[in-house]
C-alpha cells in the first residue's frame, strides 16, 4: 500500500511545468477511433486513466504505445465494438467511447458505467443524444447494446450542459449523415481541444467553447499529430498549494484564460497573481483571508474540480468562506478527512462553510476521490507535523507525479511504498 508522506509547514518556492489535461486526453483517445489510421499525441500525461483508455483501445483491436514522450495510436485494425465490464469499471468516463464506436462501426456494447465517489453518474443525456441521432439502444442486465448504422444529423438540445454528453454527441455526430447542431452544449476548454483534434483528422466541427456546436458528419479522415492542452485543474492544484503553505510559484504550460475564476478567488484571498504567455505566477506572503461565496458551475463558472482544492487553501484563512457545490451531489467526501487535521468545516447538503483555524495538524488520511485526495496534499503542506495520505490510487488517476512537482517547490514530501 503506497502512501504520500508530507512534513508540512514549509514555505514553497519554485517552478512547475503543468502536465497535459486529463479531461482533454480522455475524449481525444476515444475520438482516435473515428480515424482508421494513426494519431500521434504529444503532451499526453502519464495517468492511470490514460492507461485505462489505452487498455480499452487495445481491447477494441487498436494499437496504442508510448514512443518516448509521444503516445502513438493506430485504430486501423479495430475489430471489436464491446467494452467489457472490467474495463468499464476501471474508469467511469469510459462511456465517452460509446459515440465514437457507434460512429465507426455502427454497433457498440458496454456495461453501465458504475457510480463513482462523487455520487451517481447518470448517462441519461448521453443515451438521449445518441437515440436522437438514430441509435437504437437496449438497456438490459446492467449493459447497453447499441445499433446505429444510419445515424442522421439532427438538432440536439441538452437539458443541461453536460461535458461528457456534449463530447459523446460530437463524436457520434461525426458518424451521422448531414449536419448536427448541439444546443446548450458544455463550454469547457477541453471540448475546444477535442474540436481541434477532430479538425486535425479532417472532421468538420465548429462552435466548441460556445453553447452551440455544429458537426458536418462522415468526412474523409487522415493521420494527424495533436498536442494536448494544459491541465487547468492540475495548475489550480499547485496554485492552491502555494497559497495554502505560503511562498511563490511560477507555472509553465498554462492558459491563464482557463484559470480566471480560480486565480480571482486566490487574489481575493490575498495572493498576488500574474498571468503571462503560457505562464502564471502566484505569491502568498500573509495568512489568507476569507472570500465571498464560492459557487461551482459549468464553465466559465468556478470549476467543481477545483472546489476541494480551494477549500484546502482556505482552512487556515482569517474568517469563514461558504462553498456551494452545484454540479455533483456528493462532492464533500474530503471534508471528514480534513476535519481530522483540525479543520473547522460545516456541511449541509450542497453547502459547506469553512471557518479558518490558526493551525492545522498533520494526520493519517485516506483519499476519497481524485480531487479530494489532491486537497489533502494541499492541506498537509500547510499543516504542522507529518501527514500520511493513503489510497493514493485516486490521485494517480489525474496527476502524473505530484510528489515530483511539489518537491520541485521545496516541499518535504515523499512516496512510501
Ligand atoms: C466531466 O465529467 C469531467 N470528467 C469531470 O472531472 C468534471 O467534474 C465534470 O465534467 C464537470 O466539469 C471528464 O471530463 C473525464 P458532466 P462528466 O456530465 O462529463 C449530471 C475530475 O475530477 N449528468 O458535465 O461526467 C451529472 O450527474 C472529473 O477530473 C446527468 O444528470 O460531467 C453531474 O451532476 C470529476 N446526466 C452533472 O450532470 C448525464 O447524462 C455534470 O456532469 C450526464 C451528466
Amino acid at each position: 500500500m503506497s502512501e504520500i508522506i508530507i512534513q508540512g509547514g514549509r514555505r514553497l518556492e519554485g517552478t512547475v511545468r503543468v502536465q497535459g489535461a486529463k479531461n482533454s486526453v480522455l475524449p481525444v483517445l476515444a475520438a482516435t477511433i473515428l480515424h482508421p489510421g494513426q494519431t500521434v499525441l504529444r503532451g499526453c500525461p502519464h495517468l492511470s486513466d490514460v492507461e485505462a483508455s489505452i487498455r480499452i483501445l487495445r481491447h477494441l483491436g487498436c494499437s496504442a504505445q508510448w514512443e518516448g514522450e509521444e503516445l502513438v495510436v493506430d485504430t486501423s485494425s479495430m475489430d471489436r465494438w464491446d467494452v467489457p465490464d472490467h474495463l468499464m469499471r476501471e474508469m467511469r468516463s469510459s462511456v465517452i467511447f460509446l459515440g465514437a464506436i457507434l460512429a465507426r462501426l455502427g454497433w457498440a456494447e458496454m456495461s453501465y458505467p458504475g457510480g463513482c465517489e462523487l455520487g451517481p453518474r447518470p448517462i441519461d443525456l448521453h443515451l438521449a443524444t445518441l437515440r436522437r441521432l438514430g441509435a437504437v439502444i437496449r438497456e438490459e442486465g446492467g449493459g447497453l447494446r447499441c445499433e446505429a448504422h444510419h445515424m442522421a444529423g439532427r438538432e440536439i438540445a441538452l437539458s443541461l450542459p453536460s461535458v461528457g454528453a456534449t463530447e459523446n454527441a460530437i463524436l457520434a455526430a461525426c458518424g451521422a449523415e448531414g449536419e448536427t447542431v448541439i444546443v446548450n452544449a458544455a463550454r469547457e476548454p477541453e471540448i475546444e481541444d477535442l474540436q481541434t483534434y477532430l479538425r486535425a483528422i479532417g472532421c468538420a466541427v465548429r462552435g466548441a467553447g460556445s453553447s452551440t456546436v455544429c458537426v458536418e458528419g462522415r468526412r474523409e479522415t487522415h493521420d494527424a499529430v495533436h498536442t494536448i492542452m494544459p491541465d487547468r485543474i492540475a495548475a489550480a492544484t499547485y496554485l492552491a498549494a502555494v497559497a495554502a503553505a505560503g511562498g511563490e510559484v511560477e507555472l509553465e504550460n498554462v492558459d491563464c484564460r482557463h484559470l480566471s475564476t480560480v486565480t480571482a478567488a486566490l487574489h481575493e484571498a490575498g495572493c498576488q497573481v500574474e498571468g503571462g504567455e503560457g505562464r502564471a505566477c502566484l505569491r502568498s506572503r500573509e495568512r489568507l483571508r476569507a472570500i465571498g461565496t464560492v459557487r461551482t458551475a459549468a464553465y466559465p463558472g468556478f470549476p467543481t474540480d477545483a472546489q476541494a482544492l480551494l477549500m484546502a487553501a482556505m482552512l487556515r484563512a482569517r474568517g469563514s468562506t461558504m462553498f456551494v457545490e452545484n454540479i455533483f451531489a456528493n462532492r464533500y467526501r474530503h471534508v471528514d478527512e480534513l476535519r481530522r487535521m483540525g479543520a473547522d468545516i460545516s456541511v449541509a447538503g450542497r453547502v459547506a462553510v469553512v471557518t479558518g483555524v490558526p493551525r492545522l495538524y498533520g494526520a493519517e488520511l485516506r483519499c476519497t476521490d481524485l480531487r479530494g485526495g489532491a486537497a489533502m496534499l494541499v492541506a498537509g503542506l500547510s499543516a504542522e507535523g507529518v501527514t500520511r495520505v493513503g489510497d493514493i490510487h485516486h490521485i494517480r488517476r489525474g496527476y502524473e507525479d505530484p510528489v515530483r512537482d511539489l518537491r520541485a517547490l521545496g516541499a518535504d514530501i515523499r512516496l512510501e511504498t
